[in-house]
């Protein structure tokens, strides 16, 4: 719901429980109001009344209270919007006219402005979705000037810009990691300055996730003040928080990684960021979690809600490069009788493919190992009853490939620098149209010519030498590339409506709002270690639900990684709190682990609805060498999943306290029969029973009735 007051110059967005309000003041200064609980329009005419700061010297009138600061005129703070034209720098601008709108699923404001100067058009939009409190935000530029103009250069054009209040103290949440332990969670206090995170490789990274959240240094998973921002972008990016001297913050957001020039805007040309969102919350860190993920799953995620994803059985732990086609029917048997649903043969099905020193590019089976081609198998697997997938990494291509040999000028270089090579591969320019239609013809030739029905969609390199020879402003690749993957995926969706793409980059280098726009899944770590996992999901759940959040239970010790033993309860529990799958050399199994599997994926389709739909509560986080446990509640139903990472000598596990429950009804525990009283499980708990190390369990509960 959109409000609109103080002479049409005033707005107040208003969600389900939260409001957001913004005014213009009389020398078109968009400043913001409120970011908070739910307000009354008068409550907004009131904060817009009151007296800015006094006249200072040193210090800006505007810095920590803009919608949108740009370079230029009294501020000092980092400018969410940097064009230069004609050696001009600077915006200044003159309100055009707001446009509030219905969209047909929320209200959408959009506010025109014009900076004569520079011809540019600036419209920044704001879309609450209906039901929720998620603000969308981002922001139109667009060179109005006519043909002769000088072009517009871009040097920094943020989606948004983010206003919080002064408070005594700030704490910051972010994700952080590397390969192999993407997504962890830290949380600290924020001193005075300014504290930057983001990718300078090209896509989204391992390194960070585009996400922050805010609180006063008291809010609990339970309760408690949280704003937080999310960016859905998955190339370069960054995310600058700044605390300022008054205690209030700024958070700026957007493509790319710094301010030196990302895209030229000829005269008609436009530029549209991709949305910064941003959601606040009185319910701490959970009720937050809880916000994002219904708003992914009904606004973002393709397929909309209610759609299980399939258990999966991944050859790539099993076989890494040394595929064939007698192997992977011996899979795709053995996966079968544990109720696997989804078939994926990984990587090394294609080309000259049989090491990762050849064959990215050259996107036809392999005709050693796939004589007659994909179909026999993908044949045999859909009578298995199960759908079939493949590996591909498009943007990818090895020096040593037909496609490479035919067209080395279609990969990111400088001229007549070397071409630097990780994991023997260089990227494929997709901001360039005949790269994209090649890769469009070949992927769609691939999904046309074989019944697949899930593609794997690789990255296993960041950007280095990101040069474009020839091309007028080389360096809008890092923007075009991007938008390029994009159309290619899009186009291939629209296509193909059958298949289902999940996401990977190395494991979680490439998981965003943005990819989750076009992916059903993303490809969480490739370390999956049980027990590392629970971190890594930990942090992920932040921002993104269970219902995208593949998860392989592999070998035991753990082949690819750290060698952890550890049983396959553990390996299952731990996988089944997202998107289950299989990654291990089912043929090195015995029948006792493959009977045990089978019992387990049973189980996991029995509660994936409330795992991939419900809402989660974080009873305990995986810190320390304890007890965690999440829990999920969906309708009459919950799910409880709980790990033990040791046990210590005669130290009792604490009882888990369920959350979402109704205090007044009766639970029954739908593997054993007992029956539980929700007030008992909510404020004494459920013991679990869990002893030793590496122990777990998943308990299953449904309402039965109400107490008397
Ligand atoms: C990296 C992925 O994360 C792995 O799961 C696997 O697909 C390999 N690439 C294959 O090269």
């Amino acid at each position: 719901m959109i409000e609109i007051g103080g002479n049409d110059r005033l707005w107040v967005l208003s969600g389900r429980r939260g409001s957001y309000a913004l005014h213009l003041t009389d020398h078109d200064e968009l400043l913001h109001l409120h970011w908070g609980p739910r307000i009354a329009v008068a409550d907004a005419e009131a904060l817009a009344a009151e007296p800015g700061p006094p006249e200072r010297g040193f210090e800006s009138p505007l810095d920590g209270r803009e919608e949108f600061p740009v370079e230029g005129g009294p501020r000092f703070v980092r400018p969410a919007l940097s064009v230069r034209a004609a050696g001009v720098r600077g915006t200044e601008w003159r309100f055009q006219h707001g446009v509030v709108s219905d969209s047909g699923f929320g209200d959408e404001l959009r506010l025109r402005f014009h900076d004569p100067v520079h011809h540019l058009g600036i419209t920044l939009h704001y879309r609450m979705r209906d039901g929720g409190d998620v603000l969308e935000r981002w922001t139109t530029l667009a060179h109005t000037g006519a043909a002769g103009d000088d072009p517009l250069e871009l040097l920094r054009a943020d989606s948004a810009a983010w206003s919080l209040p002064a408070r005594d103290r700030w704490r910051l949440s972010h994700l952080y990691g590397r390969w192999g332990a993407e997504s962890r969670l830290a949380r600290t206090g924020l001193t005075p300055g300014e504290k930057v995170i983001g990718s300078r490789r090209g896509h989204t990274g391992h390194q960070h996730l585009p996400w922050i959240a805010l609180d006063g240094g008291e809010a609990t998973e339970e309760s408690g003040e949280v704003h937080s921002c999310a960016l859905a972008w998955s190339g370069s990016w960054r995310i600058a928080v700044q605390r300022l001297s008054d205690g209030a913050v700024q958070a700026v957001g957007g493509v790319g990684h710094d301010d030196a020039g990302q895209l030229l805007l000829a005269p008609g040309e436009s530029f549209t960021t991709p949305v910064f969102a941003g959601l606040w919350t009185d319910g701490g860190f959970g009720a937050a979690s809880r916000a994002w993920h219904a708003w992914q799953l009904a606004q973002v995620i393709p397929g909309g809600p209610g759609v299980d994803r399939p258990v999966l059985y991944n050859s790539w732990e099993a076989t890494e490069f040394e595929v064939s086609e007698e192997q992977q029917r011996s899979l795709a048997h053995l996966a079968a009788g544990l109720g696997v649903e989804l078939f994926v043969v990984d990587d090394g099905w294609f080309g000259a493919r049989t090491s990762d020193r050849a064959g990215l590019g050259d996107w036809t089976p392999n005709p050693d190992r796939f004589p007659q081609g994909l179909g026999p198998l993908a044949d045999e697997v859909h009578g298995l009853g199960m759908r079939f997938g493949i590996w591909v990494e498009p943007e990818m291509v090895n020096p040593d490939s037909d496609l490479y040999r035919a067209h080395p000028e279609w990969v990111q270089h400088h001229p007549g620098r070397a071409r630097t090579e990780f994991r023997n591969q260089l990227v494929l320019n997709l901001a360039r149209p005949d790269v994209r239609d090649h890769l469009w013809e070949r992927l769609d030739t691939l999904l046309s010519g074989a019944p697949i029905d899930y593609v794997k969609w690789d990255f296993n390199r960041s950007f280095s030498d990101a040069g474009w020879p020839g091309d007028a402003y080389p360096q809008r690749m890092w923007i075009e590339h991007v938008r390029g993957l994009y159309e290619l995926l899009g186009r291939l969706r629209a296509a193909h409506p059958g298949v289902a793409f999940e996401s990977c980059s190395g494991g979680g280098g490439r998981i965003d709002l943005g990819i989750l726009g076009l992916t059903d899944q993303v490809w969480t770590s490739d370390n999956t270690d049980p027990l590392d996992r629970l971190a890594i999901q930990h942090g992920f759940s932040q921002l993104h639900p269970a219902r995208v959040m593949a998860a392989w239970v592999t070998d035991s010790p753990n082949a690819m990684g750290n060698a952890r033993v550890s049983s396959l309860r553990f390996r299952f529990v731990s996988a089944m709190a997202g998107v289950l799958g299989i990654g291990g050399d089912l043929t090195r199994w015995s029948e006792a682990e493959r009977a045990e599997a089978r019992d387990w994926v049973a189980l996991y389709k029995r509660v994936r609805p409330v795992v991939q739909h419900g809402e989660l509560y974080r009873l305990r986080p995986p810190d320390g060498d304890g007890l965690s446990a999440v829990q999920y509640v969906r309708g009459e139903e919950t799910v409880v999943l709980a790990w033990l990472h040791a046990q210590h000598y005669g130290e009792p596990r604490p009882p888990l306290r369920l959350r979402g429950l109704d205090p007044g009804a009766r639970y029954e525990d739908l593997a054993t029969g007992e029956v539980h009283r929700g007030a008992v499980l909510g404020h004494r708990g459920l013991r679990t029973g869990l002893c030793g190390d590496l122990d777990a369990a998943v308990f299953h509960l449904r309402k039965t009735d109400r107490v008397g």
